[in-house]
């Protein structure tokens, strides 16, 4: 079975929820005979009108973070259980603004992802090097050390249907894309570790994502490397160019 592409859109701290609704009225037509999955991984405020707006059609909502408690004094959190009762089918866990504005670490990963499984959400991990680390040469060893770390303890059925996205720091927000060899690169060493650590078949169910600086111009080349299966897009999921991206074939 080939892996279905998935485009999911990052949109940070951007959008209120008017905007929200004028966005994905946008986006729907663009978007209607999408062969990938499309998921729009938005503001926690932006949930509700999101999911309304979004009604009967084949866009996916995600939200960004979530907590690894169920519930409790954890004020400004927000947890797995209220985002899939409310609806939401995936989060995003360790974008690597939240790992470094937000201190968040790779041991509080593996607990949100446990949650998210426990919930029924499709975590979207992220994981990826600084230009630092590529220039040092360890990009694949501290990548398979993230993973190895995130997925402690995780089950392999687990892993057959949550994604992981490879984002090189260097190339979020920069428009400085990695090339397709060397995305290609990182998601193939990605999908050999989830071999290594659990079997062939998990590492071929698996979805990896290459982000970083994606849009309607590179994002062919990329989603045709075997091992990438789609993008995070972040700057380019705020406008209609997302559609192109979703349709990049
Ligand atoms: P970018 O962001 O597409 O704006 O580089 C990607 C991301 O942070 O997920």
């Amino acid at each position: 079975m080939p892996r279905k592409k998935i485009v999911a859109g990052n949109w940070k701290m951007n959008m209120t929820p008017a905007e929200t609704v004028a966005f994905v009225s946008k986006l729907r037509p663009l978007v209607d005979d999408a062969d990938a999955d499309v998921v729009l991984c938005v503001p926690a405020i932006d949930i509700v009108p999101a999911l309304t707006s979004t009604r009967g059609t084949c866009i996916e909502i995600g939200a960004q973070n979530m907590h690894y408690e169920e519930n409790g004094a954890y004020t400004g959190e927000i947890s797995a259980g209220m985002l899939s009762e409310a609806g939401v089918k995936y989060v995003i866990l360790g974008h690597s603004e939240r790992r470094e504005y937000f201190h968040e670490t790779d041991e509080e990963l593996n607990k949100k992802l446990k949650k998210a499984f426990e919930h029924g959400l499709t975590p979207i991990l992220c994981c990826g090097e600084t230009l630092e680390q590529r220039n040092k040469g360890i990009t694949l060893d501290w990548i398979r050390m993230q993973i190895k770390s995130d997925l402690f303890g995780i089950s392999d059925a687990d892993v057959a249907e949550m994604i992981i996205a490879y984002e090189p720091i260097w190339a979020i927000g920069t428009g400085m894309t990695a090339t397709s060899d060397q995305a290609e690169e990182v998601c193939k060493a990605i999908r050999e570790c989830i071999a290594e650590i659990y079997d062939d078949y998990t590492a071929e169910c698996v979805r990896i994502l290459y982000g970083g600086s994606v849009n309607a111009g590179n994002a062919a080349e990329l989603f045709a490397q075997p091992d990438i299966d789609g993008g995070l897009v972040g700057g380019a999921s705020l406008k209609p160019e997302f559609g192109k991206i979703v349709r990049y074939k």
